[in-house]
């Protein structure tokens, strides 16, 4: 297991606010030293646009960011011709929206989601549905969001075609039995999206083996720099899939009739110039967050997480609303306390949290209340900093709360 004290090191943004206690991890991740030189070095020693120059410093650029293609398929599993950059996870997700409505949803087909998801895996449906006349219905989650295998197959039927779920809920972190689901979706012909933002850097992710069929995540997420998103898709499907962008870089041939000839997958579906200095920096996450391990990274987050749950359980003022949920962030209320004045009140004791609804609008049909404080947590941070947020959290009281705002 990794020392969290040097792990500590690696991260400016810890060794610059030492009395801030991080736990808004859901949001975005702090980047470490390596993500941060890589793109320096990008940008002192080879700054140059990919895949259009003969030059030293553009062919070592095109080298780089073929480079992360490797890094990532070796974190998750797959094939580096399977790895597309995208902007972020909200771009993947309506990448594949999109592209599964154009060509494989008609009127009368039914898509199958969660109230728990994040508006990237709802909105793009939602329009599309307009579109293109398919059906979205929702799948049964229990109180603290997790779907049981047996009830989602109870709900398929011949006019499902595609399922799109977050693997880890962003606001309750359950853990949705992906594996399974691919497998019962499989037998019937259905499709699998997985929206894994929340579950990439926290977990093991096996592409072959969870044998979905789209598995999309951000790097900022997982250490990696901002406006760099993944689309994992199985070859064939990305093959048959168009892109929702269409410009330099990803076409083969365009002809003054109009017609136009794309590149392969992974190349078309992307069009401009992309995020160069991010996904170099994609690379060096993927390599720092592999050398401490995936399944330690795991394992030490499961520790933490019991160890708040242990601390918080019990105090009466707390509404929990994932207490068994075994990963992802501790979400809940103070009694009588509007949730942003509990964020307001941690945030005046150096604690930064999240508060809201979490993009999560519908969510509330499953756990009665839209608005919630998050403390998402990650590998750097300490058992110490959940006993200064637990008794920080015993200092609240309305009077308190109040205090910070006049
Ligand atoms: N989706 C991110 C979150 O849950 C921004 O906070």
């Amino acid at each position: 297991m990794f020392d969290v004290n040097e792990v500590r090191k690696d991260f400016p943004m810890i060794m610059n606010h030492p009395d801030m206690i991080y736990f808004d991890n859901g949001a975005t991740t702090y980047k470490p030293h390596c993500v941060l030189d890589a793109m320096m070095e990008y940008y002192t020693c080879y700054n140059s646009n990919i895949e259009r120059g003969d030059y030293d410093t553009a062919i070592r650029a095109d080298k780089a960011y073929a480079h992360t293609r490797e890094s990532v398929a070796k974190l998750v599993n797959c094939e580096t011709k399977e790895v597309v950059f995208l902007a972020n996870v909200t771009a993947a997700l309506n990448q594949v929206a999109y592209g599964l409505a154009k060509d494989h949803l008609k009127e009368g087909d039914t898509v199958l989601l969660s109230e728990a998801e994040h508006a990237s895996n709802l909105l793009p449906w939602f329009s599309l549905s307009k579109q293109k006349g398919f059906r979205i219905h929702y799948i049964p989650l229990d109180q603290q969001a997790n779907a049981d295998p047996e009830a989602l197959e109870r709900c398929l039927d011949d006019s499902v075609k595609v399922i799109s779920l977050a693997y880890v809920s962003n606001v309750l972190g359950s853990v949705q039995p992906i594996k399974e689901i691919c497998r019962i979706a499989h037998e019937r012909n259905i499709l699998v999206c997985v929206d894994g933002a929340q579950a990439i850097g926290h977990r093991k992710i096996d592409f072959k083996d969870l044998d979905a069929d789209f598995f999309c995540f951000s790097s900022h997420k997982m250490c990696g720099p901002d406006g760099v998103g993944v689309l994992i898709g199985k070859y064939p499907l990305l093959q048959e899939m168009d892109p929702l962008l269409l410009g330099g870089g990803m076409n083969a041939r365009f002809y003054a009739d109009g017609s136009y000839i794309l590149k392969d997958a992974p190349e078309k579906f992307e069009a401009g110039t992309p995020n160069i200095e991010g996904v170099i920096g994609l690379s060096a996450a993927c390599e720092y967050l592999m050398s401490l391990g995936m399944d330690q990274i795991h394992a030490y987050e499961k520790e933490l997480r019991s160890h708040f749950i242990d601390q918080i359980k019990d105090l009466d003022q707390i509404i929990l609303y994932n207490p068994d949920n075994l990963s992802g962030p501790v979400t809940f209320n103070v009694k009588d306390i509007f949730a942003q004045d509990v964020a307001g009140y941690l945030a005046s004791k150096g604690i930064a949290v999240r508060s809201g609804n979490h993009c999560a609008k519908i969510l509330h049909e499953i756990i009665g209340t839209d608005q919630s404080v998050r403390a998402s947590l990650y590998f750097y941070n300490t058992k110490e900093e959940i006993d200064r947020f637990v008794e920080a959290l015993k200092g609240l009281s309305l009077e308190s709360a109040i205090d910070v705002f006049i």
